[in-house]
């Protein structure tokens, strides 16, 4: 079965939480499988920061017949952010109002103006109820601010490596990656490749936060002894950023990174706990034991404050990296999941 492609267009004004209206947006999403007749199969999924729409890219193995959701089974659904570069409207559209991209003006964004926006285009696609929603990083801060937002939408939700607000740490290797790219000279220049070589060194950053000592040590460490230059982690380190400076942009990074700092779920709750207890879904939470960015702490409290959760640990070498790398682990756990009516037993 083929996945494909689509663009939904929203015509009208889209007004978002920091007061900024977007004259209309449109939405990039990939589609793999078939929609069955009471329209029940919906699998939603929410990608992480620099993800794009198509999940058989980065969680092939999750949708692939024989996987938790084989697509002979399954409608399976991922859409590029309100905000991203990967199809959907962000900072490089045209602005209609000036006939340019948006360049640095983009407003900014929250991840409850993202989910927003996914849901005009589930109405749009007449999905009434979703099975399953899931998502890591970013993404699974998109589940919770769905699954608050709606809670009579989803029969099941999977927040994976996140968390119900952006901890202070998190913020402050988003800032220390901001810097990088406020540092280099061309960062205010109204070009799509403004910040280029700042969001180079900001990869590198980020990349210290999904990873950890361990598994650089593991995959970093010099073949051969001594090594007095030319390290393997360094060079590692400059790969990474220029990889991602090739399919990304600053000005792109620069808003998800303030979209994914602001993120709250006790926005317009009395406080995170209530906002939590909003959410109805059986919901399966998942964390990776070595994560330093997104701490199983951080997991156990979303466990303690959602109704119906239960909690599985990836155990890795690869920290926060881990939800794109151990799918052996993430397959048992979410075919286990599915397969259970109360959450609970899944533990
Ligand atoms: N020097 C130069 N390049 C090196 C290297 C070195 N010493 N060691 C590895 N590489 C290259 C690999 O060849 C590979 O290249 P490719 O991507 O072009 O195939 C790349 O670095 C990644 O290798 P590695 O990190 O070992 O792969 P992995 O399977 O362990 O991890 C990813 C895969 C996708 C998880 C990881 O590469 C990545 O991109 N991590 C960031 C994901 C992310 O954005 N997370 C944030 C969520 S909010």
């Amino acid at each position: 079965m083929e996945k494909t492609d689509h663009t939904f267009h929203y015509p009208h004004p889209f007004e978002l939480e920091s007061g900024a209206t977007l004259p209309g947006f449109q939405l990039r999403y990939t589609v793999l499988g078939r929609l069955n007749e009471d329209r029940s199969n919906v699998i939603w999924i929410c990608h992480a920061l620099t993800g794009n729409s198509d999940f058989t890219d980065w969680w092939r193995q999750l949708v692939q017949p024989g996987g938790p959701f084989d697509p002979e089974h399954y409608l399976i659904i991922c859409a590029n952010v309100l905000g991203g570069c990967y199809g959907s409207t962000g900072p490089l559209s045209l602005n209609p109002k000036t006939g340019e991209p948006y360049f640095h003006d983009f407003p900014e964004l929250t991840n409850r103006d993202v989910v927003r926006a996914f849901s005009l285009l589930r109405q749009e696609l007449r999905f009434k109820k979703i099975h399953t929603l899931l998502g890591g990083s970013l993404g699974g801060q998109h589940v919770l601010s769905w699954a608050i937002l709606e809670p009579d939408l989803f029969e099941r939700i999977s927040p994976i490596a996140c968390n119900a607000f952006h901890s202070p740490w998190g913020i402050a290797f988003n800032e220390a990656q901001r810097m990088a790219i406020a540092a280099d000279s061309s960062w205010p220049e109204r070009d799509a490749r403004a910040g280029y070589q700042g969001l180079q060194a900001a990869r590198a950053i980020g990349i210290l936060s999904y990873r950890n000592y361990e598994a650089f040590g593991k995959t970093q460490a010099e073949k051969t002894h001594p090594v007095t230059r030319d390290f393997r982690a360094a060079s590692y380190q400059r790969y990474q950023g220029e990889k991602l400076s090739k399919r990304f942009n600053a000005i792109t990074y620069w808003r998800l990174t303030r979209m994914m700092d602001s993120h709250q779920v006790g926005f317009g709750y009395e406080s995170v706990e209530a906002g939590l207890q909003q959410i109805k879904a059986q919901t399966l939470v998942i964390g990776v034991a070595s994560d330093l960015l997104f701490p199983v702490t951080e997991q156990e409290f979303l466990v303690r404050n959602i109704e119906h959760a239960a909690l599985q640990i990836i155990h890795s070498l690869y920290g926060h990296d881990g939800f794109l790398i151990e799918f052996d682990q993430l397959q048992g756990i979410i075919k286990k999941f599915l397969n259970t009516s109360v959450v609970g037993a899944v533990a």
